[in-house]
């Protein structure tokens, strides 16, 4: 068999995980040309929740980190997150925005695009699929893990047989709950093997304690590429430490060949910029508890600690196992959607709301109306009449893919920011997260007035 190849995932996942996104372009700076030379198969840089941080918090422009980062990486691979049509934002884009976004990406340097649906519906994939094909990066399809009555064996496989067929470069498993057990992944990995050739690449996360010893069981059944975060961005909701598994497979026929060294020196310079947000009380320690409640009721464990702190604002966090009970029955009736990104945020207000009135779907979100009309996909059980009767009444259901019913937007954005932007990119980053993207615009405006008219500080 061959090396096991590592993702490094600090600068996208990890400190998603971990700090909320807060990672800055100047603190990964020192570290980039070290990553390049560790020995990594790639660097997950971008997408996921990035883009809107850089705009929203950080006032950085995602597109210039993307750049600076190609700059100092010249030949590892950069990768991304895509979550299909809905690009990085939590509804569904028209077409063009999706073709442009994506095509974009790769021109600023992204190698390969890992696209996903929460609900596994290959519609909502197939644009962006598309897309990344056309402009020549390397189209790996991820499968959103979870666990229910209609996620077998047998289902995963026929998802990954068509996904295939559609393009795929390489599959990977998406485990962001960390709820696929050693021996579960084992056998995953080697029915997949069975079906395909193509290179497979577990990413899961340590949230429920059992991350480390499915890598390994999946290593041991052949999966090709594994996601790690150098130790100070690692375990806890993150994924599990890069310095760990590579000296576990040393010397063995799987051994990774990376600089060990490197790592360590890459590990130094992390831990300071940990520390920093330890420090300022932006990175909570609880995030490294382990949770095995997780493997009970299917949570992934940023949606406890969401739920955690929607129940303190209603001053009702004694209702905290009565939700989190309520979590399955919400989901079983929603047709097991897997909680991932925007369905996670669905199911778990919903079952606030369930909880709270104390009668169930007195209060029901929007969102989960329009979930149920169709306009995120195909759930991947049907919802029986009776729960679909108690949620829309008899309003009607979708069919088709929900994104044939999107008008094309880019053309209306830019008429809407004409006086800001200067780049399509802009224009970009405003369709995605209209009110930081202005902000951010309006601040650069102000700031390049103030450079021109040759005002000091
Ligand atoms: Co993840």
């Amino acid at each position: 068999m061959s090396r096991v190849k590592i993702t490094e995932t600090s600068l996208r996942d990890g400190h998603q995980s971990l700090i909320a996104t807060r990672m800055t372009t100047s603190e990964m700076l020192p570290v980039l040309e070290k990553m390049d030379d560790a020995g990594y198969h790639a660097l997950e840089v971008w997408g996921g929740a990035t883009f809107d941080a850089c705009l929203r918090f950080l006032n950085e422009d995602p597109w210039q980190r993307l750049r600076t980062i190609r700059e100092h990486v010249k030949h590892t691979k950069l990768q991304m997150l895509l979550r299909g049509q809905n690009i990085l934002g939590y509804r569904h884009y028209a077409d063009d925005v999706v073709d442009e976004f994506t095509k974009r990406a790769i021109y600023h340097g992204i190698d390969i695009v890992r696209i996903f649906d929460a609900l596994n519906d290959i519609r909502n994939m197939e644009k962006s699929i598309e897309v990344v094909k056309r402009e020549g990066a390397h189209c790996q399809c991820a499968i959103s893990y979870a666990t229910s009555k209609v996620h077998t064996i047998e289902y995963y496989l026929e998802l990954i047989k068509n996904l295939e067929s559609l393009g795929a470069d390489s599959i990977c498993i998406k485990d962001m709950s960390g709820i696929l057990k050693p021996y579960d992944a084992f056998k995953f990995v080697t029915e997949i093997k069975k079906i395909t050739k193509l290179p497979i690449e577990l990413h899961n996360h340590c949230t429920s304690g059992v991350a480390e010893m499915s890598v390994l069981k999946a290593i041991e059944a052949g999966v090709d590429i594994i996601d790690t975060a150098i130790s100070p961005f690692s375990s806890g909701t993150s994924q599990p430490c890069t310095e760990t598994i590579v000296e576990v497979l040393a010397g063995t026929e799987r051994e990774t060949g990376m600089d060990v060294k490197i790592l360590s020196e890459i590990a130094d310079h992390m831990k300071k910029v940990r520390d920093g947000y330890l420090a300022s009380g932006v990175l909570n320690p609880k995030v490294f508890f382990i949770e095995p409640k997780t493997l009970l009721y299917q949570v992934p464990g940023g949606m406890l600690s969401n739920l955690m702190s929607q129940l303190k604002a209603l001053n009702a966090e004694n209702k905290f196992e009565d939700v989190l009970k309520e979590i399955p029955k919400v989901r079983e009736d929603l047709g097991f959607p897997p909680l991932v990104t925007p369905l996670s945020q669905m199911v778990g207000t919903q079952a606030v709301f369930n909880v709270i009135m104390g009668e169930r779907y007195k209060m029901i979100p929007k969102e989960v109306k329009k979930y149920v009309q169709g306009y995120y996909g195909k759930p991947p059980a049907p919802i029986t009449d009776e729960i679909r009767k108690i949620i829309i009444g008899d309003d009607e259901v979708i069919t088709q893919r929900p994104a044939d019913l999107l008008e094309n937007e880019l053309e209306k954005a830019k008429e809407e920011i004409s006086e800001l932007y200067e780049t399509t990119e802009d224009v970009l980053s405003y369709v995605l997260f209209p009110q930081p993207a202005k902000e951010f615009l309006e601040n650069r405006k102000f700031n390049s007035y103030k450079n021109a008219e040759g005002f000091i500080g």
